[in-house]
């Protein structure tokens, strides 16, 4: 709430009760809502009204409260979802649909989506179709779900649809839950179980960072960097704090206890809290004020007592190489970070000797993950220890790196993770923690923080822009004879994940094909940019392009169907990968290909057909398909990696699983549970779940590399077999034997007609109140790489083959995608409804990144400039779901989290090329580049 002044009282209907508030002038509806009136199941994604998170009913039609003055709301009806809910009954109709669709994954856009998705429902009474609900959801962006479940849900809710759409979407059908297997043996493997934090999301009542806030607690506010790179001089701030009551302090570097830097690789933590002298990117931050919530958030940082001096930035691969370059870091000899490589064979002389070769330059952008939860959070001092209540997809990481800073003891801090409202790689890194742990310890008192979304877009990782070249050579046969390729990142101002990139992508940038004679060299390089980091596929994406792009190249001048080539080329079992390692089982990317087969011959057919129609009708229109594979290690490379999952069982008979892998949206509080659930022997709701909080579930490691269904999931299945083996050791029945919680303090342990009853109460209880207990751990068995980058650098792989037709305006340069197909070996599917929504998630997530998505500092730090695709620029997904088991993986599953968007904007790229002959090296293919493209032809 702000001090603007007071303004009348006003009154309106929430949810059906009269309420009455004297609002400031000015302020925001929303604020209104969520602070005075603690309607928090409103979420506030932009202050901007382009996220639709904070949709409301104004007297019934669908508004956006933060675009809503509070004095309009005088005299007026407003319900938001917690009331549709109790009193509607199509609101209770579509959070069912939304509940078994799986329409909500990290739930920050679900209530403005459900609201605006109500006001259509009650519109309408006739059957729906997908173009109405595109319409009536257009305004609500969501990053996770690709829409596609959340239209079903619609759909679904809307009776009329409700046979259509009620279908599923994969080749495997989402099977309902079983009973007991014929060995009586409880499996919940390959059950399309809705999500077990479902309900919260779907009923607003989920708790995400902003949510734990109270007026009384105090505020902080960042002071940041308005220049790329400039000298700064603070100035009195004692005498600030004199003039400026309700600001009770002023954090800088000085008041940091421990070390002034933070980062997530060893060896490359480089990143001040505060900057000390000289600022090295627009949004760093130099200082914050604490104090009352009402001075603070108002406060003019013009009035902030600093005096700045810009200075010349290096900005773009250009300036920051060279020996000529400005260094970003004066400690250091040149600007680059640090470097990669992996090499096998004779690539150039490979190259030469083949039959045709393919080469080119490529250069990607800044990308930002723009999930609809700003960063926010909350901190206090509890019994003499540091709580933080934050989003985070590392909650013992930021343990970590707090008590480094703060220069406390690692059991003095607890970090209770908060919902996510999405993360996608950058909630990895801190951002509003070290913030809130400085000014509660310096005030001694609550705080709390919450990021604007501009603040949020300026000052955290993005994905690294790449500029590669890259020369493939194949032999007439199509098969691949060598490859050589060289990338350079820009990792901004510091180095975040960049290390991890370089690392990675030298592994991953011949694509999962079979190539014998290979170089791949990476370098990552500073610049006065925001720092680059973890963003869905680490680099892989922006190498998959140049790769996919070439193949693409192949192909045409072989004159070989396009997807034919890549089948000729994928890695088999037994092969060896471009760092020596050899699968036996588990390389399912022919498997991926092949299932496409099929439509893609049938896309072939009706695009030839539909360019045939438009040229003789002389339209501007033109159709075309794509495709392209991808892989992607799961878990560090070449580094442990290990997950903890511990589980124990209450003298009354209550199951309890601890599982600390955060579940951003993707579902791991699901499927760890299905997988401990299985190798216990009951039944996922017998099972009651303890997720993320430092202090009560062990380290289940990074929720990032798609590692938690690999990782945790097999520290699960450890566990669930270890307490299974305790409980079968106080009976003399055999391992197959079945375990039935009963409500009477009593485990009913049976087989076929034998039956063993456990006393539980009567049983010594352990300190953490349990009679059973089991911890285990789970580490993948990787190996370090040589100098060449041979070695094992993961224990699993997953694979996926997209293909998708795209319209393509050759007069606008405009693009459409039409349709997309995926096929994705997860080894396993332990939850086919959430295996969909990552594919489709994914999907929407390239294709932004394929079309529109370029964050430029100072340009794009909103959602109405920096583009994500809407409800209307997502097309239909085809689920094809590929089961080739992993050894490694637990019931042989692998992850899957990135590989649903690295084979995405490759297969974009090359409909657009196979509709207009443009070939894109410059991404995203916005108009402009598509129409330049289209003239080269012209002119070549
Ligand atoms: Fe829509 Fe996360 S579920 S933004």
């Amino acid at each position: 709430m702000d001090d603007r002044g007071p303004c009348q009282k006003i009154e309106f209907s929430l949810n059906g009760q009269n309420v009455r508030i004297e609002p400031q002038t000015g302020e925001r509806l929303s604020a209104s809502l969520r602070d005075r009136l603690h309607a928090k199941d409103i979420k506030i994604g932009c202050d901007a009204g382009d996220c639709g998170a904070c949709t409301i009913l104004l007297d019934g039609h669908p508004v956006c409260s933060c675009l809503t003055m509070a004095q309009q709301a005088q005299h007026r009806r407003i319900e938001t979802l917690s009331g549709l809910l109790q009193h509607d009954p199509k609101a209770k109709q579509l959070a069912k649909s939304f509940h078994d669709c799986g329409a909500a994954q990290c739930g920050i856009c679900t209530p403005g989506m459900m609201v605006s998705a109500l006001a259509l429902l009650r519109r309408h009474h006739q059957s729906l179709d997908r173009q109405m609900v595109e319409e009536a959801l257009a305004g609500v962006l969501c990053r996770c779900t690709g829409y596609q479940k959340i239209t079903q849900a619609v759909l679904l809710a809307s009776d009329e649809e409700k046979e259509e759409f009620a279908k599923p979407t994969t080749d495997i059908e989402g099977k309902k839950r079983t009973s007991p297997s014929t060995n009586g043996h409880i499996t919940e493997i390959g059950q399309s179980v809705p999500r077990l934090d479902g309900e919260a999301k779907i009923s607003g009542t989920e708790v995400y960072g902003a949510d734990m806030v109270y007026p009384d607690w105090f505020s902080v506010l960042v002071i940041r960097s308005p220049y790329p790179r400039a000298g700064f001089e603070l100035g009195d701030l004692e005498d600030f704090l004199h003039h400026n009551d309700g600001i009770e302090a002023v954090l800088t570097a000085r008041d940091i206890p421990g070390e002034n830097r933070f980062g997530v690789i060893p060896d490359f933590i480089d990143q001040p809290v505060f900057a000390e002298t000289e600022t090295r990117f627009r949004g760093e931050a130099i200082a914050a004020i604490v104090g009352r919530a009402n001075i603070v958030s108002n406060f003019d940082i013009d009035l902030f007592p600093v005096t700045w001096k810009p200075l010349d930035a290096v900005q773009g691969f250009g300036s920051a190489l060279g020996i000529q370059a400005q260094l970003v870091h004066a400690y250091l000899t040149d600007n680059e970070m640090c470097h990669g490589i992996v090499q096998r064979g004779d690539p150039e002389g490979a190259i030469e000797r083949a039959e045709m070769i393919a080469e080119g330059e490529f250069q990607t952008s800044f990308v930002e993950h723009a999930y609809i939860e700003p960063e926010a959070g909350c901190a206090r001092i509890k019994d003499g220890r540091l709580e933080i209540f934050s989003g985070t997809q590392a909650p013992v990481m930021n343990q970590e790196s707090l008590a480094r800073i703060l220069a406390m003891d690692i059991s003095d801090i607890r970090i209770v993770p908060a919902a996510v409202g999405g993360g996608f790689g950058s909630k990895l890194d801190l951002s509003v923690q070290p913030f809130l742990a400085l000014a509660t310890l310096k005030s001694g008192r609550p705080v709390q923080l919450v990021y604007s979304r501009t603040e949020s877009m300026q000052s955290t990782t993005k994905r690294h822009p790449a500029q590669i070249k890259m020369r493939i050579g194949a032999m007439s046969d199509g098969k691949i004879a060598g490859l050589t390729y060289d990338g350079t990142f820009d990792t901004g101002a510091y180095a975040s994940w960049g290390p991890t990139v370089v690392n990675r992508v030298p592994v991953h940038a011949s694509g999962p094909y079979f190539v014998r004679d290979y170089r791949a060299k990476t370098r990552a390089v500073y610049t006065h940019c925001p720092p680059a980091g973890a963003f869905r596929g680490f680099g892989v994406p922006q190498s998959t392009i140049a790769q996919e792009t070439l193949f693409e190249d192949l192909a045409l001048s072989l004159n070989m169907d396009r997807l034919e080539f890549r089948i000729k080329n994928a890695l088999k079992n037994g092969e060896s990968t471009v760092c020596g390692q050899v699968f036996q089982r588990g390389v399912g990317i022919r498997d991926c290909l092949q299932s496409l087969a099929p439509a893609w011959r049938e896309a072939n057919r009706q695009v030839s057909q539909f360019n045939d129609g438009a040229i003789a009708a002389g339209l501007s229109l033109r159709h075309g398909t794509g495709v392209a594979g991808g892989w992607y290690g799961c878990g560090n490379t070449s580094l442990p990696n290990p997950s903890t999952i511990k589980a124990g069982i209450t003298s009354a008979g209550t199951v309890v699983l601890h599982q600390g892998a955060v579940d951003i949206g993707q579902g791991s509080n699901t499927i760890i549970a299905q997988i401990f659930a299985t190798a216990f022997g009951i039944s996922i709701d017998q099972v009651s779940l303890v997720s993320g909080d430092t202090d009560t579930t062990p380290d289940a490691g990074k929720t990032s590399a798609s590692r938690q269904t690999f990782v945790t999931g097999n520290a699960a299945k450890i566990c669930g077999e270890s307490l299974r083996l305790q409980v079968m050791r106080h009976c003399n029945l055999s391992p197959e034997a079945m375990i039935k919680p009963l409500p009477n303090g009593t485990l009913l342990i049976q087989e076929r007609s034998d039956e063993f009853v456990l006393e539980l109460h009567q049983m010594p209880v352990n300190e953490d109140g349990y009679v059973l207990f089991a911890e285990e751990s789970y580490d993948p068995p990787t190996k370090p790489l040589d100098e060449n980058g041979q070695g094992i650098p993961y224990a699993q792989y997953g694979f996926a083959a997209q293909m998708c037709e795209v319209e393509v305006d050759i007069q606008l340069g405009t693009v459409r995608v039409l349709q997309f197909t995926a096929a994705h070996d997860v080894g396993k599917a332990i939850n086919p409804l959430l295996v969909e929504g990552q594919i489709e998630g994914g999907i929407a997530q390239g294709l932004g990144m394929a079309l529109m998505e370029e964050y430029v500092p100072g340009r794009t730090e909103n959602l109405h400039d920096y583009l994500v695709p809407t409800i209307g620029d997502v097309p239909p997904v085809r689920s094809i779901i590929v089961e080739v088991a992993d050894d490694c993986g637990p019931f042989g599953a692998k992850g899957l989290g990135e590989h649903a968007l690295i084979p995405t904007a490759p297969s974009i790229l090359n409909a657009i090329r196979n509709a207009c002959g443009a070939r894109l090296t410059h991404i995203p293919a916005t108009p402009s580049r598509v129409l330049e493209a289209i003239h080269a032809l012209r002119h070549d």
